[in-house]
């Protein structure tokens, strides 16, 4: 995908305020910090670093978070959120995909404890002219009175949480801010998929209904296996984003990530979920999670008759009817 040029506009606002080579610096800065060191030292430091992180980051974790919203909202086709509550803000990357997804949502709580990224956010909303929508919360998410929202989301969060034993006690907390959907995206690792496992099983024992990825309630059918659940979406690099990344010579970026999507109503799941890239012409080849709670690899002859439909499938994409 390639992110809407208004947004992109609203991004070069920001980015423009610090000459290139700050902006490489700062870039190398943060990515040294976060590389291999999850939990520790991954604060953003200064209002170059924030700039840095807009033109580094913000485009591929947009680009995640878009597609698990649309994924969501495919499953949930009913919803229609009129506010939004975004976890861990950054400079309000989810709930902006969330409005591209859901432009019906109408209120933004962005609650984010970096002034930094705060700062950027607010010029990227006044840019975009949403920044009476939107009230900033400027507090962690373990001392906030959080606000009911329809949609609450939190991306690339739960992850800086220092304190790993947290997790579960957050994640009902946030749950009780949730007036319909819960959806929480991490990084595409065997960790991050680790932290939305967590997340997942506090959720559902207290109730929730299943909405995405998976097509079941039952446990991952990947644990104990080499594979974890992620999925990949693919973001078009600008000339700011290239210079940024070391060695980046590619014009897109795939990014990975792992994620989750709870309703407080049960929702009409598929029968399947693509859970790998799909190979093969002549006869498809689908790794899939199915609703039985099981995983399976699907080979689709020419003379199937879902065989149209699957050919057109992509990775994190649902299959409605039983294969
Ligand atoms: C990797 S950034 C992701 C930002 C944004 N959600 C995105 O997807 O681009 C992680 C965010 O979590 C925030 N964060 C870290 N610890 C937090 C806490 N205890 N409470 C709330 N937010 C926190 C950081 O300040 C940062 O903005």
């Amino acid at each position: 995908m390639q992110l809407p040029s208004d947004l992109r506009a609203a991004i070069e606002t920001v980015t423009g305020r610090s000459s290139l080579p700050a902006l490489r610096d700062a870039a190398a800065a943060v990515s040294a910090r976060y590389r291999g060191k999850a939990r520790v030292d991954a604060a953003i430091k200064s209002e170059v670093e924030a700039r840095a992180y807009l033109g580094a980051r913000f485009p591929a974790t947009y680009a995640a978070a878009h597609e698990v919203l649309a994924q969501t909202a495919r499953v949930r086709g009913d919803f229609t959120p009129r506010n939004l509550l975004d976890i861990g803000a950054g400079p309000g990357t989810v709930a902006l995909a969330a409005l591209a997804v859901w432009p019906e949502i109408g209120t933004i709580s962005l609650l984010e404890p970096n002034p930094y990224l705060r700062r950027a956010g607010q010029v990227i909303f006044e840019a975009l002219g949403l920044a009476g929508r939107v009230q900033w919360i400027e507090k962690p998410v373990q001392s906030a009175e959080l606000p009911e929202a329809d949609i609450v989301t939190a991306g690339y969060m739960m992850n800086e949480i220092i304190r790993d034993d947290e997790i579960e006690a957050l994640t009902a907390k946030i749950w009780q801010a949730t007036r319909g959907l819960l959806v929480m995206i991490e990084p595409g690792t065997p960790e991050g998929n680790a932290i939305i496992l967590r997340i997942r099983a506090v959720l559902l024992q207290q109730g929730a209904q299943m909405v995405a990825p998976c097509p079941h309630r039952a446990e991952c059918p990947l644990i104990g296996t080499p594979a974890w659940c992620h999925f990949s979406t693919r973001v078009e690099r600008s000339k700011l984003h290239r210079s940024l990344k070391d060695g980046a010579v590619l014009g897109y970026e795939d990014e990975k990530f792992s994620y989750v999507a709870l309703g407080r109503v049960a929702a009409g799941l598929p029968a399947h979920r693509v859970i790998g890239y799909p190979a093969g012409a002549k006869i498809v080849l689908l790794q899939l999670c199915n609703e039985d709670g099981t995983a399976s690899t699907a080979q689709i002859a020419k003379s199937h008759p879902q065989y149209k439909t699957c050919r057109k499938l992509d990775w994190g994409d649902a299959l409605d009817e039983a294969l």
